[in-house]
C-alpha cells in the first residue's frame, strides 16, 4: 500500500538536506525518510531539520535505509558527486551513472511502487539510466530538468523589468545544462508578451537582454559554483515545488525530464519539456508549437544528450 504522505530523500548531501528542509516547511508529506552512503550524515541531517519542526508543524523525519522505502509514495534521488569548478555536468557522467544503477538495484529489492524524482546530475541522462535500469512505466520516472533553469529565467526577466518574478511565464528546455534553451516564443508577462510588455514598462526593447539573460540562466551554476562551491538552495526549491506538483495531484505544467516518444520528432531518451504533473507521475508531455531556431535548438540539444549516452 502506497503512503501518500510518505517520501524519502536518497543522498544527504547539501542538494539533498536542502530538499528535505524545504519540504519539511512545506508540509506535504508527513513522514520523510533520510538514506545515505553514510549514516551519520543522514541522522545529522534529520536531527538538524527536526528542531525546526516546532516552528512548522507535525511530521516525522528520521534517518533510515532502503527498509523503509517501500510504502513511499515518491522517492527522490539526489546521491551522486557534484560540479566543482571548471566541470561541466556532462563530466560526472560515468561516476553518477554507476551510482545511479545501484541506487536503482537497491530500490528494486523492495517492494516500492510510486514515483522516481532523480535530481543528480547530468539529470536528464540520469533520469534516463534510472528508467532503463528500473523497468519502471515511463511516466513514473521524472527528472528535475530545466525546473530551476526555468526559475533563474523567470527570476533574470523580473530584475530586467522590475516585476514580480510570479508575473512572468517563460520557460527553459532541452538539457539541464550547456545546450538548453530559453523558448522565448512562449515567454509572457501577464499575458502580455515579453517585448511587447518590456516596450510597455519601459519605452525600450528587450533583445539584446534576452540574450545576456539566457547566457546568465546557462552558467547560473557555473558562477555560484565559482563563488560558495556548490548550488543547492534554488534547486531545494525546485524539487520540493515538484514533489508537491506530484502528490497533490495539481496538474502542474512544469519543464521536468522525461522520457520522448516523438515528441518534437525525439526520441529514446530524456530531456526537459513542459509536462503535466499529477499523482500518477508525468501525466502529459506538452506538443507546443516552437518556432524553427527553437526546434533546431532542441535538436541540438537532444544530440548532445545522445553522444553521451551512446557512451554509457
Ligand atoms: C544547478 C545544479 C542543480 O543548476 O545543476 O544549480
Amino acid at each position: 500500500m502506497i503512503n501518500i504522505q510518505k517520501a524519502a530523500v536518497i543522498g544527504c548531501g547539501f542538494v539533498g538536506a536542502s530538499i528535505a528542509y524545504t519540504l519539511m516547511q512545506k508540509g506535504i508529506f508527513s513522514e520523510l525518510v533520510l538514506i545515505d552512503a553514510v549514516m551519520e550524515k543522514a541522522e545529522g541531517e534529520a536531527m538538524d531539520i527536526s528542531h525546526g519542526l516546532p516552528f512548522a508543524h507535525a511530521m516525522d523525519i528520521y534517518a533510515g535505509t532502503y527498509a523503509d522505502i517501500a510504502d513511499a509514495s515518491i522517492l527522490i534521488i539526489t546521491a551522486g558527486a557534484n560540479q566543482k569548478e571548471g566541470e561541466t555536468r556532462l563530466d560526472l557522467v560515468q561516476k553518477n551513472a554507476g551510482i545511479m544503477r545501484s541506487i536503482i538495484g537497491n530500490i528494486r529489492k523492495t517492494a516500492f511502487d510510486g514515483l522516481l524524482l532523480i535530481v543528480s546530475n547530468p539529470v536528464d541522462i540520469l533520469t534516463e539510466v534510472a528508467l532503463r535500469e528500473s523497468g519502471y512505466p515511463e511516466e513514473r520516472v521524472i527528472g528535475s530538468g530545466t525546473v530551476l533553469d526555468t526559475a533563474r529565467l523567470k527570476y533574470l526577466i523580473s530584475e530586467e523589468l522590475e516585476i514580480d518574478s510570479r508575473n512572468v511565464h517563460a520557460f527553459i528546455v532541452g538539457e539541464h545544462g550547456d545546450s538548453e534553451l530559453a523558448v522565448w516564443s512562449c515567454a509572457n508577462i501577464y499575458g502580455i508578451p515579453v517585448e511587447k510588455f518590456a516596450e510597455l514598462r519601459r519605452q525600450k526593447g528587450f533583445s539584446e537582454e534576452m540574450k545576456e539573460i539566457y547566457c546568465s540562466v546557462r552558467d547560473s551554476a557555473y558562477e555560484i559554483i565559482k563563488r560558495k562551491g556548490a548550488t543547492y538552495y534554488g534547486i531545494g526549491m525546485a524539487a520540493a515545488k515538484i514533489a508537491e506538483a506530484l502528490v497533490r495531484d495539481s496538474h502542474t505544467v512544469a519543464p521536468v525530464s522525461v522520457h520522448l516518444n516523438g515528441e518534437y520528432g525525439l526520441q529514446d531518451l530524456c530531456l526537459s519539456i513542459p509536462t503535466v504533473l499529477g499523482k500518477n507521475g508525468a501525466e502529459q508531455i506538452l506538443e507546443i508549437n516552437f518556432n524553427e531556431e527553437e526546434k533546431r535548438k532542441l535538436w541540438h540539444s537532444a544530440e548532445e544528450l545522445k553522444k553521451i549516452l551512446a557512451r554509457i
